[in-house]
């Protein structure tokens, strides 16, 4: 192969005001199982994600905890990189805005920006959301309060730098014409272009002068340099642009695939293009935008006391399992929710009952029937055997597409219909019939009909649930990589006869008890 095609993803950089609860997980989570999945389909694939470490509510964290900001994002960078690590998350970099690579270039495209006219000097006043870090104007606001988080705002006025918005404003209405599918989904496109671009573009305020924790303006110290145009940023400063070595930036660039939730499509949907624009520079090609996990009772907030971390999912009930319920919870940009009993009903049905059983059940027959004997190339195809591998073939269509839209959620509910229909293929068949009546033939090609299907599922379910998908692998004793490659999905290869799977299969996941596991989690949110 020639140079592979490369594919360059990011998640938001995350605000180290806390531990990341399961929200934030979702985004990393979607964002390597899409990287994993370009990987094993021959891209160079690189993912960026990191820590939005600047601004009035890192500095307020700190000082209430007693340190520094620099203390307290130097412990709250590892927190993270800690977690990523137990997620078995594969980042190729990790930015910290604090960094130098990253604030010398800011400082540099600022400067840039007022020399090209962009930005100008001013006053603003408007109402401001600390917690949110942004002025809205009256009209934004809804019922007097944020209408991103819904707390109070306040009156505020300082001199301040903007950027010239409206100047762009034409061409980033074009750019959405000529991109109507740059947000996926398209009706979270249709809301920020009805709220924010039809009524007319704001110019941005880009400083501010209340707070001291930034990136400060060169000849105009008093200023610092709000928390957006230094976070958005991160994006092109990971890469090295405006740096001594531009490789990467020159072959990553622009991003493939930008993963954010909701509550920032408008950064990035309209300051984010705009910036680039004026940096003369391409615009990302896509922006996947999703919804809240949310709880019972509204959002996760530490002060409601509904937080549920990723930690003690994991300990608990396993990395795949909490990976999975997180791909399965939000879909086509909604909100989904976390419950106990949710998160419980799912595990013993979805990863239990259907996929742990289907790997059990067919290693079980196979050590019974076949001494653990690799079942050979189906020969005979009956009605059945042929309807379960159309359906099969159709799904794989289906579920290659779906990947390539990095609708995860869409593809893991199609994994699991093949699943189901191999378990009702069994009941179908009923080897156990076959096998009294002594039709060893007919029963050796059922049990190449769910091996195969197992195969599939293993590498399908690879880029998201990797244990998973290699334990499936280990207990079936198939160790050739081209067998478990997506290219081979549509082959039906002949195994090894030498070859035998497991003797006694170990099951994926334990079956919980449902009334104690939902008392448990609520015990553990309380942590
Ligand atoms: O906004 N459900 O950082 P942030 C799903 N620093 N996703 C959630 C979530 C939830 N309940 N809570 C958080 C910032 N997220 C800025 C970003 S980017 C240049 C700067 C995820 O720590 C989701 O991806 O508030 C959301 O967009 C992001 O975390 C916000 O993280
Ligand atoms: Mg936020």
């Amino acid at each position: 192969m020639s140079e592979n095609k490369k594919y360059y993803i990011t998640t938001p950089i995350y605000y180290p005001s806390g531990k990341f609860h399961i929200g934030t997980a979702y985004t990393t989570v979607l964002a390597n199982t899409v990287k994993k999945y370009r990987q094993m389909r021959g891209y160079d694939a690189y993912m960026l994600t990191g820590t939005d470490e600047h601004g009035q509510k890192i500095q307020e964290v700190a000082m209430s905890r007693g340190k520094t900001p620099q203390e307290h994002v130097d412990e709250m960078a590892e927190v993270a990189k800690e977690l990523w690590k137990k997620m078995k998350i594969e980042y190729n970099d990790f930015i910290r805005t604090t960094e130098k690579r990253h604030e010398e270039v800011v400082a540099q495209i600022f400067e840039r920006f007022v020399q090209n006219g962009d930005i100008y000097k001013g006053e603003y006043e408007g109402w401001y959301c600390t917690p949110c870090e942004t002025y809205f104007t009256p009209t934004q606001l809804v019922d007097g309060k944020c209408p991103d988080c819904g707390r109070e705002v306040k009156k505020m006025k300082e001199e301040a730098y903007f950027f010239n918005m409206k100047k762009y404003e034409k061409r980033l209405i074009e750019f959405y014409e000529e991109n109507p599918d740059f947000i996926d989904p398209v009706y979270r496109k249709n809301e920020i272009f009805n709220n924010f671009i039809k009524p007319g573009l704001e110019d941005l305020c880009v400083t501010r002068t209340s707070f001291d924790w930034g990136i400060k303006i060169k000849n105009d110290e008093k200023h610092v340099i709000y928390v957006w145009l230094d976070a958005l940023t991160n994006y092109i400063t990971a890469l090295g642009y405006m740096s001594k070595d531009e490789t990467k930036f020159n072959k990553y660039w622009p991003a493939d695939l930008q993963i954010v939730g909701k509550d920032i499509i408008r950064f990035h949907g309209i300051y984010w293009p705009i910036f680039l624009m004026a940096l003369g520079l391409p615009t990302p090609k896509k922006l996947l935008v999703h919804g809240w996990v949310m709880m019972k009772d509204g959002k996760m907030s530490k002060s409601k006391g509904n937080v549920i971390y990723p930690e003690v999912l994991i300990d608990r009930y396993g990395l795949d399992s909490t990976k999975y319920f997180l791909l399965k919870v939000l879909n086509n940009g909604q909100d989904g929710v976390f419950t106990p009993e949710g998160f419980v009903e799912m595990y013993n049905s979805d990863l239990c009952n259907d996929l742990g059983n289907l790997l059990n059940r067919t290693i079980g027959m196979i050590n019974k029937y076949f001494k653990g004997k690799m079942p050979q190339k189906a020969k005979e195809y009956t009605e059945i055997d042929k309807e379960f591998q159309k359906i099969i073939n159709e799904k794989i269509d289906s579920i290659e597409k779906n990947m390539d839209n990095s609708h995860i959620c869409d593809a893991l509910s199609e994994i699991w219909e093949i699943i189901s229909k191999a378990n009702k293929y069994i009941d179908e068949t009923m080897p156990w019939v076959l096998y009294k009546e002594e039709k060893m033939e007919e029963l050796d090609d059922v049990m190449y009909h769910l091996v195969e299907a197992l195969r599939k599922v293993g590498i399908m379910i690879k880029p998201a649930m990797e244990d998973t998908s290699n334990s499936i692998f280990e207990q079936l004793n198939i160790k050739d990589e081209k067998l478990q490659s997506w290219e081979s999905l549509k082959e039906y290869p002949e195994y090894n006869q030498e070859l035998k799977v497991i003797e006694k299969g170990q099951p994926l996941f334990e079956r919980l008890e449902v009334e104690k596991e939902i008392e448990e989690i609520l015990e553990l949110m309380k942590k």
